[in-house]
């Protein structure tokens, strides 16, 4: 149950929305969201929570569901480049189809994604281990899991305008030109894996190919990872990396690229055994678009995950986990989750090894696309190794009875595709100002913090300093000395820097700073000797902004 708390600081009335929460035998009050000053608008706050609590929509701060910025794909393309956070690959020769290069911010960014990515999967379970497979393998893994036979697409080009693109086979009869509209010309089907040789003399060298998913090596190495890491069903074996596919037309920036970074993971179950966690996905609600709705032309509905299992829309508890699963992990760092809807893939549509696939879409500015991807590979790829390889992929159970594992779900999800939701996200332009706010969630933000000295003087620049070497320690810090304060603020601003810590006259005197917060721009005062301890649960959201210090009337 939800309640107003009010708290006096400094003789000033605060309202805050908190929850009774049990904890063992203890009910314990957990802190859900600042109000404000004013009670009647704190009441109506807490309504607007509640209300998106019970639609099953978290609230991201002070619960402004957020608006996805009205910016289009190749504008957050050139907002990367002139930021630093993407360039095309090697820009100064005219970049190259497909391939991209990650600068400071964006290097920071995907390394953020990727580290909750891998705190939220494998850090705080039990049942999930990280693997790192090479890029490059023996080619006969390619031919046992069906990609030299069967990994193709069909290559197309516009009879009109000559745009070359590739589709599904499937979509052959209906696709129309996506730059002018009219009909396609079949070129033929081709395998989108690069290939390369191995050996330095080419008549006896090895053809092999560059990985076009991270998950083979999973299953290769099945056997080898399942023993050491003495993996009981269910378990999951999670894999973050390059991947690698000859796209014929790369296009939309990250979204469609010849070199891209995938985390998945696959996961294993004894045929038909039921899914031990439903219960943390039961409440969620998200757009459903199964393929029944899409052949009678109809609209997706919002829906229960749970519900959706129980009516058989969602074949297996599984598949509903996971989709809920990673639903949360993008609304947990800031997604509206309007933006996101499960889609089931058509059967004409599925890949070669897929029993049933269902797809994480968002709502890109080019409309509902993949964003992840969600196969039931059944038993295909372990048995195909074990078929190939004549090395048994079989666990033995403890009545002696051996079982062959079935992938029931496999999340698969594209880093590029999950920076530029990011991003997207949380991109708000001020067309008066004429500034851009990077509204980031601060576990993602590059730099966590950026610390002025409010003027050029010695006295100033040294305390500065000092902080700046101690909150180093922790995470990534900038100081920023040039320019009036509004500049530096703005500067920060558009890089989506969460917290600015400014060093005046009164911090010589009582040895404290003013932290502002980039999206309320409200500011605190807080005493050196606290900060660094104040900025990490400011960055883990383990307390409000106001309660952290001594708030500054504006
Ligand atoms: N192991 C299964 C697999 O690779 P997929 O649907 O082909 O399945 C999974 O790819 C995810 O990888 C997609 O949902 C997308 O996020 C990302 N992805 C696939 N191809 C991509 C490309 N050419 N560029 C960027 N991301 C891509």
């Amino acid at each position: 149950m939800s309640f107003i708390v009010k708290k006096k600081i400094a003789g000033k009335e605060y309202y805050y929305l908190q929850k009774s929460v049990r904890e063992g035998n203890k009910i314990k009050s957990k802190f859900i969201s600042y109000l404000g000053k004013n009670l009647e608008d704190a009441k109506m706050k807490a309504e607007k929570i509640k209300e998106l609590e019970e639609k099953n929509i978290i609230p991201y701060k002070e619960s402004e569901t957020k608006i996805i910025s009205k910016i289009s794909i190749e504008e957050l393309a050139n907002f990367c480049k002139r930021k630093g956070f993407v360039y095309p690959s090697g820009d100064i020769y005219g970049g190259l189809g497909g391939f991209w290069d990650f600068g400071h911010l964006g290097t920071e960014l995907v390394n953020n994604i990727k580290n909750q990515w891998k705190i939220y999967h494998i850090q705080k379970r039990d049942d999930l281990v990280l693997v790192d497979g090479s890029i490059i393998t023996n080619p006969k893994v390619w031919e046992a899991s069906g990609h030299v036979s069967s990994f193709v697409d069909l290559a197309v080009e516009c009879k009109k305008c000559k745009y070359k693109s590739k589709i599904d086979k499937h979509e052959l009869k209906n696709a129309k030109c996506d730059k002018c509209g009219s009909e396609y010309e079949n070129k033929g089907e081709f395998n989108p894996m690069f290939t390369t040789q191995i050996g330095p003399i080419k008549e006896n060298s090895t053809k092999a190919y560059l990985r076009p998913e991270t998950a083979q090596l999973i299953f290769a190495n099945f056997k080898l990872i399942q023993e050491n890491a003495r993996l009981q069903l269910p378990f999951g074996i999670a894999q973050i990396g390059k991947s690698f596919r000859n796209e014929i037309s790369p296009r939309e920036f990250l979204f469609r690229a010849r070199e891209f970074e995938q985390m998945e993971i696959e996961y294993f179950i004894e045929q038909d055994q039921h899914c031990p966690y439903i219960d943390e996905i039961k409440k969620i609600k998200i757009l459903i678009y199964d393929e029944k709705s899409q052949k009678e032309n109809s609209s997706p509905i919002l829906m229960n995950l749970y519900e959706a299992c129980k009516k058989g829309i969602i074949k297996t508890d599984w598949h509903a986990y996971w989709i809920g699963k990673e639903f949360k992990w993008f609304t947990s760092l800031g997604a509206n989750p309007n933006n996101f809807r499960a889609r089931q893939h058509l059967s004409e549509e599925k890949s070669h090894y897929s029993i049933d696939t269902w797809d994480l879409e968002y709502n890109f500015p080019m409309g509902w696309r993949e964003l992840e991807g969600f196969a039931n590979r059944g038993d295909f790829d372990l048995k195909q190794h074990q078929n190939y390889s004549k090395y048994s992929m079989e666990l033995t159970k403890s009545d002696g009875k051996k079982i062959m594992p079935h992938v029931v779900c496999e999340p698969s999800l594209g880093i590029g595709r999950a920076l530029i939701v990011f991003l997207l996200e949380s991109y708000y332009f001020n067309k008066e100002t004429n500034t851009t706010i990077l509204k980031l969630h601060p576990k993602l933000s590059p730099i966590k913090c950026s610390i002025f000295p409010i003027i050029k003087k010695p006295e100033y620049e040294h305390i500065a300093k000092k902080i700046l070497d101690d909150l180093r320690n922790e995470f990534n810090c900038e100081y920023d000395i040039s320019g009036s304060i509004g500049r530096r603020y703005a500067r920060n601003d558009e890089i989506g820097t969460p917290y600015c810590i400014t060093i005046d006259e009164e911090s010589i005197k009582n040895k404290d700073i003013t932290i502002r917060e980039r999206d309320t721009k409200e500011q605190i005062r807080v005493k050196i000797k606290n900060l660094r301890k104040i900025m990490k649960k400011l960055i883990n959201e383990e307390i409000n902004f106001t309660e952290a210090g001594r708030p500054i009337k504006k």
